[in-house]
């Protein structure tokens, strides 16, 4: 039944593979968000920062008990999702029967935070794959003075719009100068990506609490953990998730 419930999902993330030539699979994505979801105690109300199409949200609505969620983009085309995500977004909500528990803003999160109106606070935020686009620098974030201080700033307003004690999750990728030199990876930029420790600089400098990093084990590799979830296999994944507490 809940397999049913999820096949209009699983055919978009399906259909957006195949259109970007990806390797996504709607299991990869539950194998992802199980790298840190345990962490979350309180469902009431997440906001995904740069939702984009948002196919994680309708997961995470459908399968892991959220009961609000709000996701915010301006749809950026040349970021990675265009106003026809967005649209294709809409349906899928609609499809899946969440509307009501998804709400789509199409503006920047910052706009989102300075127009905020209601007073209702969040339990959870979440910025997957989204930072090296919103506080783009080719430097190291704390090399680039005002790069580093509006992320600070941002991440400022965001603490107002948190209940105490909530949790702030980002996924990010590492610069990675071994993986950009592979053919496989060629096609993505790695030039804008920046190392874990330059977000935690910044998040800590804000007030956050750092509670955990979390390297993303790639799925290939999920039934021979023992082999790469160890401080030298760790060097070779690209992915990471930190936690932290408000
Ligand atoms: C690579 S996509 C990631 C989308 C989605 N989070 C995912 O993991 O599939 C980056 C997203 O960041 C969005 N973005 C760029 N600047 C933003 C901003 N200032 N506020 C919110 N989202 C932004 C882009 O429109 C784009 O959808």
């Amino acid at each position: 039944m809940p397999e049913r419930r999820a096949q209009p999902l699983k055919k978009a993330v399906a259909e957006r593979a195949e259109r970007r030539n990806l390797t996504i699979t709607l299991d990869k994505m539950r194998y992802a968000l199980e790298h840190w979801i345990g962490l979350v105690e309180d469902k009431q109300r997440a906001l995904s920062v740069g939702c984009g199409n948002g196919h994680r949200i309708c997961l995470m609505g459908l399968e892991y008990g959220f009961s609000s969620i709000v996701g915010v983009d301006p749809y950026i085309a040349s970021d990675g999702s265009s106003s026809e995500d967005y649209q294709k977004l809409l349906d899928l909500i609609a499809e899946l029967g969440l509307f009501g528990r998804i709400e789509i803003v199409k503006k920047t999160a910052q706009d989102y935070l300075t127009d905020m109106r209601d007073n209702a606070k969040f339990s959870l935020v979440m910025i997957n794959d989204a930072l090296h686009y919103m506080y783009k620098t080719k430097k190291l974030l704390h090399e680039d003075a005002v790069c580093y201080s509006n992320f600070v700033g941002f991440l400022a307003d965001l603490r107002k719009v948190m209940n105490d004690g909530s949790l702030l999750m980002i996924e990010e990728v590492k610069r990675d100068r071994l993986r950009s030199m592979l053919p496989m990876f060629r096609k993505m930029d790695y030039s804008t990506k920046q190392p874990a420790r330059e977000w935690k600089t910044a998040l800590e400098d804000a007030g956050f609490y750092i509670l955990r990093t979390v390297t993303y084990l790639p799925y290939l590799f999920r039934k021979f953990r023992i082999l790469i979830d160890n401080p030298l296999g760790r060097i070779l994944c690209s992915r990471y998730f930190i936690i932290c507490r408000k």
